[in-house]
């Protein structure tokens, strides 16, 4: 019996792996290294299953794919993926959502406090034999405690950072297209808001929207306007969500105390201004990276392939109308 082959971009967790190669012929990428349109379309052409991470799969490589029967992402966004394309196909495309809530979380909040607290600097200024003696007005920063916190997107990661947020005291607004149930917000002690009242009282605004034409460029010029001179801007969804080039002109003239991003709009590519700001720290993309739970979502990927393949409605499919 042929086995149907799957093609994933690149090494994952042989936990994850082991678990497709007992039922398809799985071939990985063995080097974990950029991979173009081309490569990837031509190594597409004889599969049935891809694993996709890091790659953009186009429509020009599904096109190209005539056997795919199902595109597995591993990761919560799947703004890489060109589900339009798959779905008039009629190709599932899933994401691996819940597993990384509460690690991505950890990091949105971990810059939210390194940013205020100037911690990469304070590192820094230690490493560099600086810390000769005690000084008064050493490495001040922002409180952290009882300050508002803006979330916009109150989805599963929003929710996730509005928890941690209780244990520090601080005012939680949240603002979305549609308010959250009351029973939730009561839980989260979180406030529904307009989003120019969001923009105009966060000391701390955190985004956590899925990157969509609706979102893209959500926070502009109007909106870092409307934020307080003080406030501070964190961003472990998507780059494109900011216009970077907005924001930079925004840090570069004070009208914003600082930012912490992970995530930039031209990935690996980071605005040349942003490298030079101290008031401003640097993540490369790694929301989601701990060990347990980049296994994680390597075999939540694996299952939803799986389930494709063997005919089953994957758990976590992000184009449910093929099914209807
Ligand atoms: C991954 C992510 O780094 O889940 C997401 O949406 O951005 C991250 O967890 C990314 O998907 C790479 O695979």
């Amino acid at each position: 019996m042929n086995l149907l082959k799957v093609y994933i971009t690149r090494p994952l967790p042989s936990a994850a792996v082991e678990r497709l190669a007992a039922r398809c012929e799985v071939r990985m990428r063995p080097e974990d290294a950029p991979l173009d349109a081309a490569q990837l379309a031509e190594s597409c052409r004889e599969i049935e299953g891809l694993l996709a991470t890091g790659v953009r799969v186009s429509e020009d490589v599904i096109a190209q794919a005539p056997r795919l029967r199902v595109v597995a992402n591993v990761g919560v966004g799947y703004d890489n993926i060109d589900v339009a394309a798959c779905t008039r196909r009629r190709i599932p495309v899933t994401n691996t959502p819940d597993v990384l809530t509460e690690t991505t979380a950890d990091l949105a909040f971990a810059l939210l406090m390194a940013a205020p607290r100037r911690l990469v600097e304070c590192d820094r200024y230690v490493r560099e034999g600086q810390w000769q003696h005690p000084k008064w007005e050493l490495l001040w920063g922002a409180d952290i405690h009882g300050k508002t916190l803006g979330v916009y997107g109150l989805g599963r990661i929003g929710k996730a950072v509005a928890r941690r947020a209780r244990g520090f005291s601080m005012r939680v607004l949240y603002h979305d297209i549609v308010s959250a149930a009351p029973a939730l917000e009561q839980e989260l002690g979180a406030q529904f808001v307009d989003r120019e009242t969001l923009l105009r009282e966060a000391d701390f605004l955190t985004l956590h929207v899925p990157l969509t034409p609706e979102t893209h460029h959500l926070i502009g010029v109007r909106e870092l306007a409307m934020l307080k001179p003080t406030a501070f801007l964190i961003n472990a969804a998507r780059g494109s969500c900011v216009d970077e080039a907005a924001l930079v002109e925004a840090l570069e003239s004070k009208r914003l105390a600082g930012a912490g991003l992970d995530v930039f709009e031209h990935e690996p590519h980071v605005h040349p201004a942003l490298l030079s700001m101290p008031n401003v720290v640097l993540a490369p993309h790694v929301g989601s990276a701990t060990a347990q739970t980049r296994l994680a979502m390597a075999i939540l990927a694996a299952e939803n392939l799986l389930a494709a393949l063997e005919g089953r409605r994957p758990p976590n499919l992000v184009n449910p109308e093929i099914y209807a």
